[in-house]
């Protein structure tokens, strides 16, 4: 542990599994790198303390409730709405408190889609950097919005059009079926919602990435070049701590599944999961299952509750279907996704293509089978399987058993999938350590949270 710098640096995470639990990561980099912590969060979805000793927890009233929650969209516009005065009253407080006057506070970091905050620091003259917890190739691919409504591309999304095939020039290898959109039926929001974002992110200080160099060194030069902030690609952030110790989860991980794991061969089973948001019909659901079933792979499933919007939990499979697997298949309601991908049974990863779980595989050497539902999905299940080409697309449910066998059974094209994938691995392990791409860009975002002193907040 480095020894403490005597400053404070604030949080504001966006309550959803995907944001909240890398923006946990980062305050415990920057913990261990002597960082004073304070974590504000909302009464929705708010992480557990308990897990934290050594941070500062600090809780604010956003009267967001769970059942707002049906629609992502809404949400998001609404957290970004609700959440203004009982943030700036909170970090008023904070900034006020005997807790400040001893350990002045550096900046603030909050996650990119609470734009909001920017308003807020800019109000109380406190630094905010951000942090992007999703891809760079996706925010350029977001950056390109202005694009998408010229040519109506939102429209093309929903009307099943014979141009989402089409390549978009500007943003190759996307298709326009890959823009990072999501079905609505008020475009205009989301428009809206993205172009707060955006311009919220390029007024504040500087962006933090998940991410890596040699992975998309492509899309920092560009987005370099447009928002003319300090970039600090310093991830993959799970990967500074042991899994046990950088998994916050929000919901309770069955571990049962390691034991299952280990009574398979190398490289044999089939991981499936589609993240903490995206929702299925009935329809798709026993497609899938029959699709695994059928693959005779052995697989592990996580079924999510709530996956489904017409059942509990796993009630449409047949009666006797997880009887008939013998043992080749499991099925939990969440599971321990990075030791699951870590360890050696597991041989491909079918999934959303959400960007946590895209690093975790890359991470792990993984190959991937991807399925994406909306927005960056779409854009990382592309770069996934046309740019580092370490996967491949489900563009078509039929396809299932097919697409798990061409990755499965140990052909040509499994094995260079495979080979790309442990390069990558690799060079996502390198990058972290010392003299690596993303441990010096940690260091430069060090020393850059220590040049805010000037700025720090004088109570009057
Ligand atoms: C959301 C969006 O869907 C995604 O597009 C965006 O990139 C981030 O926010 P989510 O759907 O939750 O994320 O997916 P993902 O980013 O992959 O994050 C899921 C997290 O949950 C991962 O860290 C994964 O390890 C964890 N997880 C998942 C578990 O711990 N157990 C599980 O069974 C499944």
């Amino acid at each position: 542990m480095v020894g403490r710098k005597g400053r404070r640096v604030l949080f504001m995470a966006l309550p959803l599994e995907g944001h909240l639990n890398p923006m946990l990561q980062l305050a415990q980099i920057l913990h261990s790198n002597g960082f004073s912590i304070t974590i504000i969060h909302t009464t929705f979805n708010s992480p557990n303390p308990s897990k934290y000793p050594n941070f500062t927890f600090s809780c604010i009233q956003d009267a967001l409730s769970p059942t707002q929650f049906s629609d992502l969209l809404s949400f998001l516009v609404e957290l970004n709405v609700k959440c203004v005065e009982p943030f700036k009253e909170c970090v008023g407080k904070l900034l006020r408190s005997d807790e400040a006057a001893e350990e002045p506070v550096a900046c603030l970091i909050s996650d990119a889609m609470c734009h909001f905050t920017q308003g807020v620091a800019d109000n109380l003259k406190l630094p905010r950097i951000v942090l992007r917890t999703s891809g760079v190739s996706s925010f350029v691919a977001f950056a390109a919005y202005p694009l998408f409504r010229e040519r109506g591309y939102i429209s093309t999304q929903q009307q099943v059009d014979c141009n989402l095939e089409e390549e978009v020039e500007e943003l190759a290898p996307l298709r326009v079926k890959d823009l990072p959109l999501i079905k609505t039926e008020e475009p205009e929001k989301y428009y809206e919602l993205l172009g707060k974002f955006l311009k919220e992110t390029k007024g504040s200080l500087g962006v933090i990435w998940n991410s890596f160099e040699g992975l998309e060194s492509g899309a920092l030069r560009k987005v370099s070049k447009e928002f003319s902030i300090p970039m600090f690609p310093i991830g993959p952030l799970h990967k500074y701590f042991p899994s046990s110790a950088s998994c916050s989860s929000l919901i309770s991980q069955d571990q049962s599944c390691i034991a299952w794991l280990d009574t398979k061969p190398p490289n044999s089973v089939v991981y499936v999961s589609f993240g903490s948001l995206a929702a299925i019909t009935e329809t798709e659901f026993l497609e899938i299952a029959w699709g695994l079933a059928n693959s005779k792979h052995p697989f592990l499933w996580v079924v999510r509750e709530g996956l489904m919007k017409e059942s509990e939990w796993v009630e449409a499979l047949p009666s006797g279907f997880v009887e008939s697997l013998e043992g080749r298949g499991l099925i939990v309601k969440w599971a321990p996704q990075q030791e699951v991908l870590a360890h050696s049974a597991v041989g491909a990863f079918w999934t959303h293509s959400g960007w946590n779980s895209t690093l975790e595989s890359i991470c792990e050497g993984v190959p991937m089978i991807c399925m994406p539902f909306f927005t960056d999905q779409k854009v990382n299940a592309r770069y996934v399987s046309h740019v580092w080409r370490v996967g491949l697309q489900l563009e078509d449910r039929g396809e299932i058993e097919r697409i798990i066998g061409r990755l499965m059974d140990g052909n040509d094209e499994a094995k260079e999938i495979r080979d790309r994938a442990l390069k990558l691995k690799e060079e996502a392990k390198v990058c972290l350590q010392q003299g690596g791409s993303s441990c010096s860009s940690l260091e430069a975002l060090l020393t850059y949270i220590l040049s805010f002193d000037s700025f720090t907040f004088q109570p009057s």
